[in-house]
C-alpha cells in the first residue's frame, strides 16, 4: 500500500495543467468522494493496527499534496487567463500608476504663467557660455571681485568657455537679438562650483525676468514684484525690498516676502524674522544697456532673478535641496500639481 501511495504522490507532483477544466478533472479523479484518495482510505480502514501509523502519515501527506496542487494550479491559471483576456473581458483593468510632474517643473511653470499674465514671453539660452555673455556684458569688469560671488566651472581657459553661472547671460543674448521693447522671462539650469549640502548644489535652476522699454521705472518693478508675490504665495502676502548689490543693476535690491507659514509672526522657517528672502532685482545698470548697444538715454529697464529650488522649498516646506535631484519616487509622487 505504501508503494501505491508513493506512486500517487509522484503522479500528483508531476501533474501540470493548461486549463481550469483539466484541474477540475484532476480534482475529481483524486479528491472526490469516489476518487483515488477516498478509495485508498477505504483500504486503509482494513489495515492491521500496527501498519496504520506509517500508512496514515503517508495518506495525509498524499491528501495535502493533492489539495495544494489543485489550489496552486487554479491560482496560476486564473492569473494568466485574466491577463490574457480569455475569460471575462468586462473585468476592470489594472490601475496604471500615473507619474507626477517634478516639483521644480511645476513651480517653474507656475512662475512662468504668472509672468505670462503680465505679457512676459519665455526665452531660453545656452548653458555653455563665453565670458562676455556671463560676465563682461553684465558689467562684471575683468578681475572684479564680484566674479568670485559665483564659483565658475570652466570648460576652457583663454578664451574662457564656462557653464553659465546664472540665467542673466540669457538677458544679454536677448538684448542682442530681440527688438525693443523687451519683456522676457528666462528659465534655465545654472552651474556653480559649490559643495553639495542640504542648502546648496552645484546645479540649480533660476528664472530671470527682464523688461526694457522707454520710461520703465522702479515703481513698475515694485508693482510687478507685488503682483508676482501675491499670485505665488497668496493674496495676503506682503513684500519688502532691501538694498543690495549686483554688478548689472543699479539700484539693486533683494526682495523678501512675508512668511506664508507664520504670517509674519516668526517661525523656524523664517528664522523668527517673519520674512523670507526670495529674489534679487533692480534697474538695469545703464552700463549694461550701453554694453549691449541700447540707447541708455532713451531706454530704461528692470530685471529680477530667483532660484526655483529655494521657492519650491519654501512653498512645500522641503528641508533638503538634494531631494530634488535624487529622484526618489516616494518623494516625487507627493507632488500632484498639474501645471
Ligand atoms: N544673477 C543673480 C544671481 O544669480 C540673480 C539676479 C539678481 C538676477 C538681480 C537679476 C537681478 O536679474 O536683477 O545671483
Amino acid at each position: 500500500m505504501i508503494n501505491k501511495i508513493n506512486a500517487l504522490i509522484a503522479e500528483i507532483e508531476a501533474f501540470q495543467a493548461t486549463s481550469l477544466e483539466a484541474v477540475e478533472a484532476f480534482r475529481i479523479k483524486h479528491l472526490s468522494k469516489k476518487g483515488t484518495i477516498a478509495e485508498l482510505f477505504e483500504q486503509f480502514k482494513a489495515l492491521p493496527g500496527e501498519e496504520k501509523r506509517t500508512v496514515g502519515q503517508a495518506m495525509n501527506e498524499l491528501k495535502t499534496k493533492a489539495m495544494d496542487k489543485v489550489n496552486q494550479l487554479k491560482e496560476e491559471l486564473c492569473n494568466t487567463e485574466s491577463s490574457e483576456g480569455e475569460s471575462d473581458l468586462t473585468r476592470p483593468g489594472d490601475n496604471i500608476r500615473l507619474g507626477s510632474r517634478h516639483p521644480l517643473s511645476s513651480v517653474k511653470n507656475e512662475i512662468l504663467s504668472i509672468f505670462a499674465k503680465l505679457g512676459f514671453t519665455v526665452s531660453e539660452g545656452p548653458e555653455i557660455e563665453d565670458d562676455w555673455h556671463n560676465f563682461s556684458a553684465l558689467n562684471f569688469p575683468e578681475e572684479h571681485p564680484a566674479r568670485d560671488m559665483q564659483d565658475t566651472f570652466f570648460i576652457q581657459k583663454s578664451p574662457d568657455i564656462i557653464l553659465h553661472t546664472h540665467t542673466s547671460s540669457v538677458q544679454v543674448r536677448d538684448m542682442e537679438s530681440h527688438p525693443l521693447p523687451l519683456r522676457l522671462v528666462t528659465p534655465g539650469r545654472v552651474f556653480r562650483n559649490e559643495a553639495i549640502s542640504a542648502r546648496a548644489h552645484c546645479i540649480f535652476h533660476q528664472i530671470e525676468a527682464l523688461y526694457v522699454d522707454e520710461g520703465v521705472s522702479f515703481a513698475d518693478l515694485k508693482q510687478t514684484l507685488t503682483y508676482f508675490a501675491k499670485e505665488l504665495f497668496g493674496p495676503e502676502t506682503q513684500i519688502r525690498l532691501r538694498p543690495s548689490y549686483f554688478p548689472f543693476t543699479e539700484p539693486s535690491a533683494e526682495m523678501d516676502v512675508s512668511c506664508s507659514l507664520c504670517h509674519g509672526k516668526g517661525c523656524n522657517v523664517c528664522k523668527g524674522t517673519g520674512w523670507l528672502e526670495i529674489l534679487g532685482c533692480g534697474m538695469v545698470d545703464p552700463n549694461v544697456l550701453e554694453l549691449n548697444g541700447i540707447d541708455k538715454d532713451k531706454y530704461t529697464g528692470f530685471a529680477l532673478g530667483m532660484g526655483i529650488e529655494r521657492i519650491t522649498m519654501l512653498k512645500y516646506g522641503i528641508k533638503d535641496l538634494r531631494l530634488f535631484f535624487e529622484n526618489d519616487i516616494r518623494f516625487l509622487e507627493q507632488f500632484t500639481a498639474t501645471i
